[in-house]
């Protein structure tokens, strides 16, 4: 096993609003502790804990992006919410199933890509609109 975390945090990943580049993180390092108990051997008792963990922070995320969507009157709410809902559903699928999941690179693989790709892509469009939002707030 190299000393390296499975996916590096580079700050290219940042949208420029504090508490979602936050939480983008924090998704992100639990991502990399599900892939350290992988790869450590560790047993189900800390990787089926940590995919609750995963499915738990996805869903305090997405409230917290959905709720600043809503507010900001982001044209493309709707599309984004359905993205949100899909992975939602297969987080917690893929929660369920830990500790039958034999194919545990291809779990990681597909949290990995989906995670950069949706920040990048689909989090990058609303960035102006919750830019101007937030501008007039105290956070
Ligand atoms: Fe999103």
């Amino acid at each position: 096993m190299k000393n390296i975390l499975y996916i590096v945090w580079s700050d290219n990943n940042k949208i420029g609003i504090p508490i979602i580049d936050e939480q983008h993180r924090g998704i992100i390092s639990t991502i990399n502790s599900l892939h350290y108990f992988i790869q450590t051997g560790h047993g189900h008792e800390i990787i089926k804990p940590t995919m609750i963990m995963l499915e738990q922070y996805t869903y305090v995320h997405f409230k917290t992006e959905e709720a600043l969507m809503a507010e900001a009157s982001y044209p493309a709410f709707e599309e984004h919410i359905v993205l949100h809902k899909a992975l939602l559903k297969k987080t917690k699928d893929l929660s369920i199933d830990a500790n039958r999941n034999k194919d545990s690179d291809m779990v990681l693989k597909f949290l990995k890509e989906w995670w950069l790709g949706h920040i990048n892509k689909e989090d990058k469009k609303y960035t102006p609109f919750l830019r101007k939002l937030i501008d007039t707030k105290a956070f």
